[in-house]
């Protein structure tokens, strides 16, 4: 079984509980298992961490304010072959190019707010699920 890291992103969570249940019901319908969740406001530091890959890219600053404007839902789920089914199950970066259907055409508003992360890879997913949830 493979885990993978996951997050609702904050636009989702000051939208109420209604989408937050609606989108955790279409991951668990997907075939994963919730096996960590936590409503949690991250550090600036932390998410400057977690984003670090993206620090010479322009969008970088307004990535890590927009991440730090109000708590997510952190998430570590299983399955089997959980890092590329996930990607699947949310679509595009930007939800203008996700596949009809994926979280992302369903609650993405921008290319930024997006609406859920994912791990791109096992390795990025060891390293996210380690900052985050501390194992
Ligand atoms: P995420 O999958 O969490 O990875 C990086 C995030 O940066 C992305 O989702 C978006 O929320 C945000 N972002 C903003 N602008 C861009 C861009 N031009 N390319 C990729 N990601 C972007």
């Amino acid at each position: 079984m493979q885990k993978t890291y996951s997050m609702i992103k904050p636009e989702i969570v000051a939208a109420g509980e209604q989408k937050i249940g609606e989108i955790l019901a279409i991951i668990n319908r997907a075939g994963f298992r919730i096996t960590g969740m936590e409503l949690r406001q991250l550090d600036r530091a932390l998410i400057e961490d977690f984003y670090g890959e993206h620090r010479e890219r322009p969008f970088y600053g307004e990535l890590c304010d927009y991440i730090n404007s109000g708590p997510v839902v952190a998430l570590r789920l299983e399955r089997e072959n959980a890092v590329a089914a996930l990607r699947e199950l949310i679509g595009a970066t930007n939800p203008a190019d996700a596949a009809i259907g994926t979280i992302r055409d369903l609650y993405g508003a921008s290319l930024q707010n997006n609406a859920i992360h994912a791990s791109a890879n096992a390795d990025d997913a060891a390293r996210e699920l380690g900052l985050i949830f501390g194992q």
